[in-house]
């Protein structure tokens, strides 16, 4: 795992976008996955203003999202499409056909997480895998515990996820208990992973997928084995790590075409 620490989460954002934008740049039909939550919105913008001022162009790129609550509709103000739409696709050049969410609405929801499998790999695999972290070391909604040989599955929110998410939901008692994921498997499948993870909550969670050992019980160490997984923390979310000087002291010496900005 490539490690970067950075001062606070504004700047730790803004570098995911580079590494997002040099993506992009250096292929402009990449296919990216996309993640919710409160962490990537601040890259989310980021990248809006890229658009807006450096002409980033997303006209033909396509990305699929991780996850999707199981029975809310596209337009719920809670769903995970409405939150794609309003931080990052209707202020793009992206095409809306190419964006893809799971369908929390499907009848058929294994029909659905089959599909989203199968379009995946129509589009030609995952270049760039965004992911935030759960304050239990969930990926995606890929909760403790689960195989890490998954694929897009329907999965059983924990309560401390229900708990975690209710803040930005409001009524916890409203809140779906279920969810479409990729897999940890179908994550592990994009060729390149940038996870961001900022603040005291997420401390014991990014000791565990960085320093524990590779296993069920932290999903988000399951990045271990991949090849190419950098991970971005701030200096409060890394302020348990053992390795934090050796880090900096990696991130510091550097060549400069190891670097993102
Ligand atoms: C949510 C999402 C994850 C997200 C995580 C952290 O439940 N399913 O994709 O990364 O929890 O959320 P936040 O960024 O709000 O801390």
């Amino acid at each position: 795992m490539e490690v970067i620490i950075r001062p606070d989460a504004e700047e730790g954002c803004l570098l995911g976008a580079k590494i997002i934008a040099k993506t992009v740049r250096d292929k402009p039909d990449a296919v990216l996955g996309l993640a919710t939550g409160r962490t990537p919105e601040r890259l989310y913008r980021a990248l809006v203003g890229m658009h807006r001022d450096d002409g980033l162009d997303f006209s033909r790129v396509t990305t699929f999202n991780l996850d999707e609550y199981v029975g809310l509709p596209p337009g719920h103000p809670q769903s995970y499409r409405r939150f794609m739409d309003e931080h990052l696709f209707r202020h793009i050049d992206i095409d809306p056909a190419n964006t893809h969410v799971p369908d929390g609405t499907a009848e058929d929801l294994q029909a659905e997480c089959r599909s989203y499998e199968e379009r995946i790999a129509a589009a030609g695999g995952i270049d760039l895998q965004l992911l935030g972290l759960g304050r239990n070391g969930h990926i995606g909604f890929n909760e403790p515990t689960g195989s890490l040989n998954s694929r897009t599955w329907v999965r059983i929110l924990s309560e401390q996820t229900l708990t975690d998410n209710a803040e930005v939901f409001g009524d916890r008692a409203a809140m779906p208990r279920h969810a479409i994921t990729m897999g940890v498997g179908t994550i592990m499948e994009a060729r390149r992973i940038v996870l961001l993870a900022f603040g005291p909550a997420k401390v014991r969670a990014v000791m565990d997928m960085i320093e524990g050992p590779l296993a069920a019980i932290c999903p988000g160490s399951a990045l271990q084995a991949h090849p190419r997984a950098t991970v971005v923390l701030d200096e409060e979310s890394a302020a348990g790590l053992q390795f934090s000087d050796h880090y900096r002291w990696v991130d510091e010496n550097k060549f400069p075409w190891q670097r993102y900005d």
